[in-house]
């Protein structure tokens, strides 16, 4: 059933998934839209924040690398002050690894251009910068790629929607505690305050926090991801430049060039994480799911368990030899919306009415701003092609609960690891 273009709509969480929907979701001609969240966006400690995201259309399904090229360019366009095209570096210590191999098929069958490393030496051609010891090392370089400013963008983005005449809540008032139901209908949200919002149609992209609104534990679960800043001198930062994203596919650390500007330096990874196990009330009885903080930022303790440290510690001392014992000025774990396959989950809820759920980034999902929301709202609209809907199905519940939200198979590292009760209280 279509939803009429005059009928409110509440979308709760303004990181890329909501504020992409609510901006094409105005331009087709919804009217009454408004926007929810804990914080004002770009939310401190949301996924879609923070001084850079890799932009690549390099995957290993062509579906999301095709996205990804036509993100690219609307990076290169209408995002382009928030867009630095340094180039994408992928390095493993094994000739033939599966996903890296995918990867340059894909990016061949689709025309684009790469340079293969039989020794990733050969990358020092293209950035003589690069200190890393990268002998031994395969890979390859796709020039066509870099990173973006993530608040930046961020904020480009719901200053659109601003403009365009979307509304916004934030705060306690824009907090939402629970959907609001009659029956199998979903009528609006309750805040945390005690108040309710109407509305006919609610849209939830929550990201890491959707399983606290809703029981999606089949589909989609949560992992911290340790990510670390350091401080350069401008004379420092020189001494990097023109030096590509890159990252490890053997350890899953990936790090970025110096920002303009800062100077700040950041390294991340892209593993399988860490949960933080919390008890939520799930039909009057307890399960305990892995959720981010919902009450306060998860960007204020500057904590990182000491594993997830020490494995960043190896990757600067791995690509910036020269900084390796540079103190750290932040740190934090920054969570992904994990999910089986790391598809997407853009659908109506199966069984409620009045409920569509866009989540499920997966640890990717930052780089398509640009187009994500005419694919959400390709979605909502029942245009989709049939291949991408069933892609991005919000399944029922049925069955044994799956419990490997492994990803696409681009992730490396340890395991994922449940926080022990002491480390969950320092996050
Ligand atoms: C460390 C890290 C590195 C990443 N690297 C990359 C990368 O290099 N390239 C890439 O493309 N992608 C990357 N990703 C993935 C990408 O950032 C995410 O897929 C994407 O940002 C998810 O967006 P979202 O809108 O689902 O979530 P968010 O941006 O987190 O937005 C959800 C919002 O919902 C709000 N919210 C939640 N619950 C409530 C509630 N009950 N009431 C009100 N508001 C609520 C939150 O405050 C938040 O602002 C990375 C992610 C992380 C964490
Ligand atoms: C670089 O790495 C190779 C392969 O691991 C090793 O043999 C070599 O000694 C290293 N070079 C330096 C300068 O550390
Ligand atoms: C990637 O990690 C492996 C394993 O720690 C290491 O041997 C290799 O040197 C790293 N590569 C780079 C470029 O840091």
């Amino acid at each position: 059933m279509a939803v009429a273009k005059s009928g409110s709509i509440i979308i709760v969480g303004a990181g890329v998934f909501g504020l992409s929907t609510a901006l094409e979701l105005k331009k087709r001609g919804y009217n009454d839209i408004t926007v929810l969240d804990r914080f004002v966006p770009p939310a401190a400690d949301g996924s879609s924040v923070d001084i850079s995201r890799i932009i690549r259309s390099d995957y290993a399904d062509p579906i999301y690398s095709e996205m990804a090229r036509e993100g690219l360019e609307g990076w290169r366009t209408e995002y382009k002050d928030q867009y630095y095209e340094s180039g994408f570096a992928l390095l493993s210590e094994t000739a033939n690894n599966a996903w890296i191999e995918k990867s340059k098929a894909v990016i061949k069958a689709l025309g684009g251009h790469i340079d293969e490393l039989a020794d990733a030496s050969e990358l020092r051609k293209f950035y003589p910068n690069v200190q890393s010891n990268l002998s031994g090392l395969n890979g390859y370089h796709n020039p066509r790629g870099g990173w973006a400013d993530a608040a930046g963008g961020i904020q480009k983005l719901a200053s659109r929607c601003s403009v365009a005449g979307i509304s916004f809540i934030t705060g306690p008032r824009g907090t939402v505690a629970s959907l609001r139901k009659q029956g199998s209908r979903v009528v609006g949200v309750n805040l945390v305050g005690g108040q309710c919002l109407l509305a006919s149609q609610v849209i939830v992209s929550t990201g890491a926090w959707t399983n606290r609104l809703l029981d999606i534990d089949h589909a989609a679960s949560s992992s911290g991801q340790p990510v670390g800043f350091i401080q350069l001198t401008r004379e420092e930062a020189r001494s990097l430049d023109s030096t590509p994203v890159m990252i490890n596919m053997s350890t899953g650390v990936f790090c970025f060039p110096p920002t303009p500007g800062t100077n700040i330096l950041k390294l991340a990874r892209h593993g399988y994480g860490f949960a933080n196990e919390v008890t939520l009330e799930r039909d009057g009885k307890p399960e305990s799911v892995s959720s981010p903080k919902f009450e306060s930022s998860n960007a204020e303790s500057g904590y990182l368990p000491d594993d997830a440290e020490e494995s960043l510690r190896q990757g600067l001392r791995q690509y910036f030899p020269q900084f390796a014992d540079r103190p750290w000025i932040n740190r934090r774990l920054c969570w992904y919306t994990d999910t089986p396959k790391g598809d997407f989950i853009i659908d109506y809820h199966p069984t409620l009415s009045g409920l569509f759920v866009a989540t499920g980034g997966a640890g990717h999902g930052y780089k398509f701003l640009p187009v994500l929301g005419k694919y959400i709202a390709d979605c909502f609209e029942n245009k989709a092609p049939e291949e991408l809907r069933q892609k991005w199905r919000l399944l029922p519940q049925q069955g044994p609960k799956e419990k490997g939200m492994a990803g696409d198979g681009s992730r490396a590292g340890p395991p994922l690891r449940k926080l022990t009760p002491s480390e969950q209280a320092k996050l």
